[in-house]
């Protein structure tokens, strides 16, 4: 990796119980994004982020391991990437700090997030009214150029590209560099179990590292409608790991009988996620394996942003 590839910045936020609309819908965009090997790829798990809905010390423990292990496990390769915790590397919320002396109150309740939260009467952490100037941190410490994110998100990278530049304005310097956003392919959304998007929340997830006897739980449990010629949700989750041209003549052979698709749907389900599976079975095994990745790039995080951070600081006159 040279110093002259363009930075990409990621941040993740530890959800918890990932399933395979998750794989098909952001994990694997990052991951072929990363294997390019076009970009330097900073990821890191938003574990601050998450602090705004999760306040278990145990939970975030779990789902930053699991978060961990699961984009290990799917194929981001440390060796092309600097993978860390948000909360590992001080200069985020430091910087976020600064950002919030220059931004203003009614610039925040424009996001669309806080919009959103608002609308439904949620009642809103200052955390989560400040989530923009976290985010915009996080991408402006790495000079981020790409910032892949869905649509949802791009307002979020307008916010940072407009830190940065009142920032290099205000302190007359040229410390940040302007993100773009870089919006990943619409994927389809990936239908539960129940033909609703899947989600965790709704319960009718595929989980990602489903063993054989869940995966033939789950894909039984599918809602197959009989008034079309195929079922269609088998249909749509089936396409994901077989190619359309043989699912096709599969379908037509086998209409009608669903219990012997959904058979064929488990077998090409398990052939696909099974080495993901086995990968992440391995990590559980071997947690030193996560610890020592993540402590290293946690180093790597720190040396960079903190030469950042010492522009910065001269910028302001701290120093
Ligand atoms: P959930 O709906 O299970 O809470 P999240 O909101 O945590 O999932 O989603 C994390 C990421 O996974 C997002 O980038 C989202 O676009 C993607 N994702 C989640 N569910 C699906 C789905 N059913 N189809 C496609 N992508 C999805
Ligand atoms: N806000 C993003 C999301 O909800 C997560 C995130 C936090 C992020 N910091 C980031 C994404 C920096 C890209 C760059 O998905």
């Amino acid at each position: 990796m040279t110093a002259t590839k363009p930075v990409l910045v990621s941040g993740v936020k530890p959800t918890g119980n990932l399933h395979i609309g998750n794989y098909f819908g952001a994990m694997r965009q990052l991951v072929d994004l990363s294997k390019t090997k076009k970009c330097r790829p900073f990821i890191f798990i938003a574990d601050y982020h998450a602090l705004n809905f999760v306040h278990d010390a145990d939970e975030m423990r779990r789902r930053t391991r699991e978060l961990a292990m699961a984009y290990l496990a799917v194929g981001l390769d440390p060796e092309d990437i600097v993978l860390f915790k948000q909360s590992d590397v001080p200069a985020h919320t430091e910087l976020c700090w600064i950002f919030d002396t220059l931004t203003t109150m009614p610039y925040l309740e424009r996001a669309h997030a806080f919009k959103d939260a608002e609308a439904k009467n949620k009642e809103i952490s200052v955390g989560t009214f400040n989530y923009p100037m976290l985010m915009a941190a996080d991408i402006l410490l790495y000079d981020a150029k790409i910032v892949p994110v869905g649509q949802d998100q791009k307002q979020h990278i307008e916010y940072a590209r407009d830190t940065a530049e009142k920032f290099n304005r205000i302190f007359k310097s040229q410390v940040f560099t302007l993100p773009e956003p870089y919006i990943l392919p619409d994927v389809a959304i990936v239908p539960g179990v129940d033909g609703q998007k899947m989600s965790k929340s709704y319960g009718n997830v595929i989980p990602l590292f489903a063993s054989h006897d869940e995966l033939v739980k789950n894909v039984m449990s599918i809602v197959t409608d009989s008034s079309g010629k195929r079922p269609e949700i088998v249909y749509a989750i089936h396409k994901l790991v077989r190619g359309e041209h043989e699912l096709e003549k599969l379908y037509a052979e086998y209409e009608g009988n669903y219990k012997m698709l959904k058979e064929f749907l488990v077998e090409d389900l398990d052939r696909y996620l099974a080495p993901m599976r086995a990968r992440y079975e391995e990590l559980q095994e071997n947690p030193d394996t996560v610890e020592e990745i993540l402590r290293e790039g946690m180093q790597e995080a720190r040396v960079v942003s903190e030469a950042k951070m010492e522009q910065v600081r001269r910028a302001i006159g701290v120093v």
